[in-house]
């Protein structure tokens, strides 16, 4: 949650993805709590996870035993709703990210509409934030979805990464890259703190690293992907030095 080595953005490693291959066996490996120990090892400087209110991957199990091992810090993802703030209340983690959610999504799509739905969204960061939990909304770069989130004064925002992630070409992918910026600098300008996360990848990762006043990126897929094949420290470790420059694809 603060701005690491050169001023460049610390590293949430989202291991959701750990808890996925165990699900597809309903057994008990791997085990997410052992990813985030490794992870910790090779640099993360914290740990995230959703707990979806389907349960695909993270169980409520990993996130109380995550609470009690995670040494950096433990960012929950979770639905604004009213279980979801129970669970979080109950369980505390360092920050909260409110994300949209849908059960028929792969991943999550877009970022949350919190112009249309301030008092809803506002009531549950204030009982977070009251509770010492603070919290970030993940939303799109979009001018106004950045004045509802500093009007129910949410400390953070993760900027959704994922249309400059896919994007086909360089004209789109700078054109994001653009929105990106041009969101950094609104929520700069009224104190609000900024995360990034979704899509970004060993490739993509340097320039939305760059990007002004960005201050933690969360990210997941990728690591568990590399993980699979290399181990997990050495895909966290190539994660931090992708966020401190370019590499070829
Ligand atoms: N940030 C948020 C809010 C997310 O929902 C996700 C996906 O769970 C991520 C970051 C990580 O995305 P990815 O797995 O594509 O790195």
């Amino acid at each position: 949650m603060h701005r690491g080595i050169r001023g460049l953005p610390t590293l949430g490693v989202n291991i959701d993805h750990i808890a996925t291959i165990r699900q597809a066996r309903r057994t008990v490996e791997p085990d997410p709590v052992a990813a985030a120990v490794l992870a910790e090892l090779a640099g993360a400087d914290g740990i995230t996870v959703h707990l979806r209110e389907d349960r695909r991957h993270i169980q409520e199990r990993d996130v109380r035993l995550l609470r009690q091992t995670v040494r950096t810090h433990l960012n929950l993802e979770m639905a604004a709703t009213d279980e979801m703030l129970a669970t979080a209340l109950d369980i505390k983690p360092d920050y909260v990210t409110l994300v949209p959610e849908k059960r028929e999504e792969v991943t999550t799509e877009g970022g949350l509409d919190i112009v249309s739905q301030t008092a809803r969204i506002g009531g549950i960061v204030d009982k977070l934030q009251s509770a010492g939990i603070p919290v970030s909304l993940f939303i799109d770069a979009e001018t106004a979805q950045i004045e509802s989130s500093v009007k129910i004064q949410a400390k953070f925002i993760e900027l959704h990464t994922g249309k400059y992630a896919e994007a086909g070409d360089e004209t789109s992918r700078d054109r994001e890259l653009a929105s990106l910026i041009a969101g950094c600098e609104q929520a700069m300008k009224v104190g609000l703190r900024i995360n990034a996360g979704h899509g970004l990848t060993y490739w993509n990762v340097y320039p939305v690293a760059c990007l002004p006043g960005m201050e933690e990126l969360n990210i997941g897929h990728t690591i568990v992907s590399r993980a699979a094949l290399v181990g997990m420290e050495r895909a966290v470790r190539e994660m931090k030095q992708a966020i401190c420059r370019q590499l070829s694809a």
